[in-house]
């Protein structure tokens, strides 16, 4: 196997299917662009265990994912795909950079789900965009657009629903997606690293904002999604 691909939270390797990847995740951990660093011990296997989960899951409600198989602890099998560079944000609360950016407090339920797009660049600190960016760049047709912005609605009810039952509000996430034969399928992962998950009793952050905001108990948060997800612990 040879590494293609090494980011900041994950390392991506070909195997011997031209048609599929291994990625491995990582306990590294970045925010800020990069500007934060640190460690989260065990990080990769809850990130890669809580991702298998929830693409299960929204395989079994009829969304494609690229994910086929776990592999070990901190691995799984992928369909390779081709990124399309445009990350998709779906907030249900407001919280982080909207918060910020319109002035509000964090924890306020929007009427419906907000969807943003950014611009995949790590040099540009994936900025924000809108339809006509993605088309005039050329970033993916309005087709691809339509299906996305389906698939993450989807998502949404699909996971919102999911996680109120384990006691978890789920305030917002970041999605990829990915072109593989013709279609759109989810790609990348969905985990502490790429939500924001909020105790539904007492509002307790159980997600990376504990690192952003150098909350404590961060190893703690990340373990407790997974022991409500699938019972499993790593601490
Ligand atoms: O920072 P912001 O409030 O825009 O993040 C919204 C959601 O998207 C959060 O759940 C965050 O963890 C996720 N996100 C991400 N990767 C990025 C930017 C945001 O996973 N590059």
């Amino acid at each position: 196997m040879e590494l293609l691909y090494e980011g900041k939270a994950k390392k991506v390797y070909s195997t011997d299917n031209p048609d599929e990847l291994m990625v491995e995740y990582k306990d590294d951990a970045t925010a800020f662009n990069g500007v934060k660093r640190g460690t989260i011990v065990s990080k990769g296997i809850v990130n890669n265990k809580v991702s298998a989960h929830f693409f299960k899951l929204l395989e079994e409600n009829g969304v494609a994912t690229h994910f086929i198989r776990l592999l070990s602890g901190r691995e799984m099998l992928v369909k390779r795909v081709e990124i399309v560079p445009v990350e998709v944000i779906v907030r249900n609360y407001s919280a982080g950079s909207i918060a910020k950016r319109l002035g509000l407090d964090e924890g306020i339920k929007f009427p419906f789900p907000v969807i943003e797009y950014s611009y995949k660049s790590d040099e540009l600190g994936d900025p924000m965009i809108n339809d006509d960016h993605i088309r005039a760049l050329g970033l993916a047709t309005d087709a691809e657009m339509a299906a996305i912005r389906g698939m993450a609605l989807k998502v949404n009810e699909v996971l919102s629903n999911y996680l109120l039952h384990k006691d978890i509000i789920l305030a917002d996430f970041k999605l990829e997606f990915g072109r593989y034969h013709g279609e759109v399928i989810l790609a990348d992962e969905i985990s502490p690293d790429t939500c924001r998950f909020w105790d539904k009793n007492t509002m307790e952050k159980l997600d990376k904002d504990r690192f952003r905001r150098d909350l404590g108990g961060v190893e703690e948060a990340y373990n407790e999604i997974l022991k409500r997800l699938t019972g499993e612990s790593v601490l």
